[in-house]
């Protein structure tokens, strides 16, 4: 267990500071306001700003989100904590949407989900919350752990993915690498000056249909073995903060919701920190139907444990005096005030309100390192998917590439869907990159071809479509830069096609009567579903939104200056009638064969793309799997090992994953479960014995009550490169004696 954050000495001055707060700014603490909505009132004249800013002079206000930079932060810090009035001078906590890096753009964490390489993750989230600190952000809302299962979804480029244990390693580092701070030199590591905020907690990403904000629904089951452990890992790894999604988890919406946000976070997990409601959720439990009124939704909050009502102003409106009126007791109140207290003075914010502003804010350059980090990061995200005929990497000495498609020169796109603070002039366009990388060698020539949503046949396409053919008729090779623009995904951004927007499918099929090489380049914030594109482009390279090195990570793999080692985080459906279509799925109880089993008239069940897989520039044999004790007695670990060796000619790394399937438990289990991965760099010729231990967690279901158990009888376990591939061995877990 894990030392407790709250000191008895940040108690006592959290108590200290509390005892001096009146009611209105008890609740005031509990409001966090967006700076950047700043609509007039019609009644007083006033803008929003004008009235948070009277608000904040007056300590009405614990937080605010959506500053831009440095000089706003401190304007308003000085604003709440020079008062001379009745403020008692309670900094402000500043909050941010750091999702995927501040100044420095990195890879959408989709893209950064398929390095499979949490520790990646994790220096750009260090990176993003240094760059956001020098601005005066002490709160990133980050990172998102919401597992996803459909690409309909907008949101999916967010997320880690379809898996649990991979969403939760990647929780793990991502809590940790954005937690940024100074070695107070207690023994407990950094001291944080910026709290993460894993979110949405919980179940946000199974909205029926992939239509964002749609109903959730979601048994106690799927809940807890499938959505709930990223959390877990979250709070395990230090999380001060956390978000209640806006859906509701067995009708109750996550902000009213007493069993998620107290029963199992507080109560079962112990979690001490701070619970924030996502964006005007109090209002909107008006518009769900479980309020009826803005009293009842501030009741149904505060008594569920939601602590910071985000941009509804609920709790400064209504809590005070309902308080009065001893609708809710003052304690309550008191609890999560000293939680929001106790964080500001985890967070130094009392020492350090103000902040000088860094060359991370002010040069109009990005630092060298973070921009190293951005390549590192854009290259390790590339999945290649296809590559026939070896027409990848690309050799430097071809004499002419042509660079065609709607995103080959986009600078705004490459940003992915969470780039407020980002830049298009920092990025590096797919054009560029290749003409950087082949500048000596290729003469490298550009045509768009078409938009990427436009519509097919206006004369402006088939003027764009005839001078892209011109110039890809005159060169050796063809790269397709397509996709979709940053637009597309993220927040409010469902689609039910899953198809190339716009007009280009007819592009690259009108491309390819030329009869050239074609390397499609997929800048996407989620799976398509195009299986046609193989009928096409002898290579296909899933690009994602890199951020600012989009360029130059992609030109590092097409010319194998890297040698690809992305793998799939997400199934891509073969069409959208699979979707959710996932590699974690459950066994059903039919026999496969004959005409009453599970599948479709017109499709097949298996998907384009399958759950980590992912191809390389070299080629790796698995060995036998190795198993010292296949039988083990109920408590005890089994000892596997596999050896991995590069069988090609260059040097790659492989991602070595475990899967699991407990063949006959008290409750049904899925089919293959990741239990375990390694990613490992191994030169040409190059031999390596993966060892990995699977032990109670591994091997443990929630039995029907939900207890955590590990129920004696066999398991089979796959060591392989993908959920589809590997080989196999039985291992059996023994009763004990009678
Ligand atoms: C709503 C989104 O769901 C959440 O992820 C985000 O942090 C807040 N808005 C604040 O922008």
């Amino acid at each position: 267990m894990k030392k407790s954050w709250i000191t008895p000495e940040i108690r006592r001055k959290a108590q200290r500071i509390l005892s001096g707060l009146s009611l209105e700014q008890k609740a005031g603490q509990m409001t966090q306001y967006d700076w950047g909505f700043n609509p007039i009132n019609p009644d007083t004249g006033l803008s929003q700003r004008d009235m948070i800013c009277e608000q904040i002079a007056q300590g009405l206000v614990g937080s605010v989100f959506n500053l831009a930079g440095a000089e706003e932060a401190n304007r308003l810090q000085q604003l709440a904590v020079d008062n001379d009035g009745d403020g008692h001078g309670v900094p402000l906590l500043i909050g941010r949407d750091v999702i995927h890096g501040y100044r420095t753009v990195f890879p959408i964490p989709l893209a950064q989900a398929s390095a499979w390489n949490p520790a990646l993750a994790g220096a750009t989230a260090a990176a993003a919350s240094r760059e956001a600190l020098a601005d005066g952000v002490a709160w990133v809302f980050a990172p998102m752990i919401d597992v996803s299962r459909d690409p309909r979804w907008g949101r999916i480029a967010e997320s880690i993915g379809e898996d649990p244990l991979l969403a939760s390693a990647y929780a793990e580092a991502w809590v940790n690498g954005s937690q940024v701070g100074s070695d107070n030199g207690d023994g407990n590591g950094s001291s944080p000056e910026v709290a993460s905020c894993p979110k949405h907690y919980a179940g946000y990403g199974l909205a029926e249909a992939g239509r964002d904000y749609n109903t959730v629904d979601l048994s106690d089951r799927v809940l807890r073995e499938v959505i709930l452990p990223p959390f877990r890992k979250a709070v395990e790894a230090g999380a001060l903060t956390i978000m209640a999604s806006f859906n509701e988890v067995n009708g109750i919406p996550a902000c009213a919701n007493r069993y998620l946000l107290t029963t199992i976070l507080r109560e079962e997990w112990g979690f001490e920190g701070v619970v924030a409601s996502d964006y005007n959720a109090l209002q909107e439990l008006i518009t769900h139907g479980v309020a009826a009124d803005e009293e009842e939704a501030c009741l149904l909050s505060l008594r569920a444990g939601t602590d910071v009502d985000m941009a509804s102003g609920i709790y400064i409106r209504h809590l005070p005096r309902l308080v009065r009126e001893g609708k809710v007791p003052e304690s309550l109140v008191d609890e999560a005030v000293l939680r929001i207290l106790a964080l500001k003075l985890k967070l130094g914010l009392f020492e350090r309100p103000y902040v000088s502003p860094s060359e991370y804010a002010t040069d109009s350059s990005l630092p060298a390192e973070h921009i190293a980090l951005a390549r590192q990061a854009a290259r390790e995200s590339i999945v290649l998917l296809h590559n026939e005929g070896d027409v990848l990497p690309l050799s430097k000495t071809t004499s002419s590439i042509a660079v065609i498609g709607p995103l080959a020169d986009s600078f705004k796109d490459p940003l992915g869907c969470w780039a407020f603070d980002g830049r298009p002039d920092d990025v590096v366009s797919v054009l560029e990159g290749v003409r950087q990388a082949a500048a000596s060698t290729a003469v490298v020539s550009y045509a768009k071809g078409c938009e990427v949503d436009g519509v097919s046949g206006s004369g402006w396409e088939e003027s764009e479509l005839a001078v892209a053919l011109e110039v890809a008729g005159k060169a050796d090779v063809i790269v397709l830069a397509l996709g979709e623009t940053f637009e597309m995904s993220g927040e409010a951004r469902s689609r039910t096609n899953l198809d190339l927007p716009g007009g280009q499918r007819r592009l690259v099929e009108a491309v390819a009567q030329l009869g050239k090489p074609i390397v499609a380049v997929l800048l996407t914030g989620r799976p398509l579903a195009i299986p046609w594109l193989q009928d096409y482009a002898d290579a296909i390279v899933q690009a994602w939104h890199l951020g600012v090195q989009s360029g130059h990570g992609i030109a590092d793999v097409l010319f194998g200056d890297y040698n690809p080692s992305g793998r799939l985080t997400v199934t891509f459906p073969l069409n959208v009638g699979q979707v959710p279509i996932y590699y974690y799925r459950k066994k059903t109880g039919r026999p496969p064969g004959g005409v009453y089993t599970s599948y479709y008239l017109d499709s097949s069940t298996d998907p384009l793309y399958p759950f980590g897989f992912g191809l390389s520039y070299t080629s790796f044999h698995y060995g036998e799997i190795r198993c010292v004790n296949p039988q083990a007695a109920l408590g005890e670990s089994f000892d596997l090992s596999v050896e991995v060796s590069n069988t090609g000619s260059r040097e790659g790394e492989e991602v070595v994953q475990i899967y699991i399937r407990d063949e006959a438990a008290s409750v049904t289990q899925p089919l293959k479960k990741l239990v375990g991965f390694r990613k490992v760099k191994l030169g040409a010729g190059e031999s390596i014995v993966v060892a990995f231990t699977l032990g109670a967690d591994a091997l443990a279901i929630l039995d029907a009550d939900m207890n955590v158990t590990v129920e004696p009888g066999d398991f089979t376990v796959w060591i392989g490169p993908s959920s589809a591939e590997g080989e196999s061995v039985r291992l059996t877990v023994e009763a004990p004696a009678q």
